[in-house]
């Protein structure tokens, strides 16, 4: 049994066969899955379809990408969403990216912040992006005392200080398909050492594709491939990976 912790099966990627996609899913060992948002369209895409299926859980939030899109309204909106729908699990996603830097970093600071702000208001676990940006979302997470209610670093890409501080801070950890590529030796060795009732899989479908698959659109099934990297590297059978995986994403999300 897996537990998708990041997929955006509202992709517009999945319009002519989601239904198919997430039966598949279910088919390969995926119990559950939680979608999550990036901006106020995905926002209500993800209420829905968590409201449509029972495994499906709703993140609300705006990524770091589409904050300079949007308006404080948009924060009274998801704040009422969330108390009005049990399916709603956590805020996200919501963080800093100074590689694609399609927001000004301010901006996406002052995002990320207000963000923190409304999921401790709610007692809400987070999930967070970074993206070259390590420093900045560290000394935000402490400063603002960010995993006192949870929260998973998506689709992890920190180095060895990272992975120490977010795990201080209360922090899970998730690793995406890169983890399947040759060239992921760094992310490699963070698994190793990082304690394994901290980790959680996700796909971050369509995106980030892992082996043997590579360079087609990901899927919430694919994951499957992640718990087997990450059993092979921690010398763990792959369904011990699963139930423990499950489990944290369990607690993480107060399920
Ligand atoms: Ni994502």
């Amino acid at each position: 049994m897996l537990f998708d912790t990041h997929a955006h099966i509202n992709d517009k990627r999945f319009n002519t066969d989601r239904e198919q996609v997430i039966s598949s899913a279910k088919d390969c060992g995926v119990a559950y899955m939680l979608n999550v948002s990036y901006d106020e369209r995905s926002v209500s895409q993800s209420i829905s379809l968590a409201g449509k299926y029972p495994f499906i859980y709703a993140a609300i939030g705006i990524h770091p990408h589409y904050v300079k899109n949007h308006n404080e309204s948009v924060l009274v909106k998801m704040e009422q969403e969330y108390l009005e729908n049990n399916k709603i699990v956590a805020v996200g996603e919501i963080g800093l990216d100074f590689y694609r830097d399609l927001s000004p970093r301010e901006l996406q600071k002052e995002w990320f912040v207000k963000q923190i702000h409304l999921a401790k208001k709610l007692k809400a676990p987070i999930i967070v992006h970074n993206r070259e940006s390590n420093d900045a979302s560290v000394e935000i997470i402490k400063a603002e005392n960010a995993g006192e209610y949870g929260g998973i670093i998506h689709s992890f890409s920190g180095d060895k200080a990272m992975l120490n501080a977010v795990l201080d801070a209360g922090m899970h950890i998730s690793f995406s398909g890169p983890v399947t590529y040759k060239s992921a030796a760094d992310i490699r060795e963070i698994i190793k050492i990082a304690p394994i009732d901290r980790i959680l899989i996700e796909t971050d479908c369509p995106y980030l594709t892992p082996e043997p698959y590579r360079g087609r659109r990901n899927e919430p099934a694919y994951v499957r491939f992640v718990a087997e990297e990450i059993a092979r590297i921690k010398k763990m059978d792959f369904e011990e990976v699963a139930e423990i995986t499950t489990q944290n994403a369990f607690d993480v999300l107060k399920l």
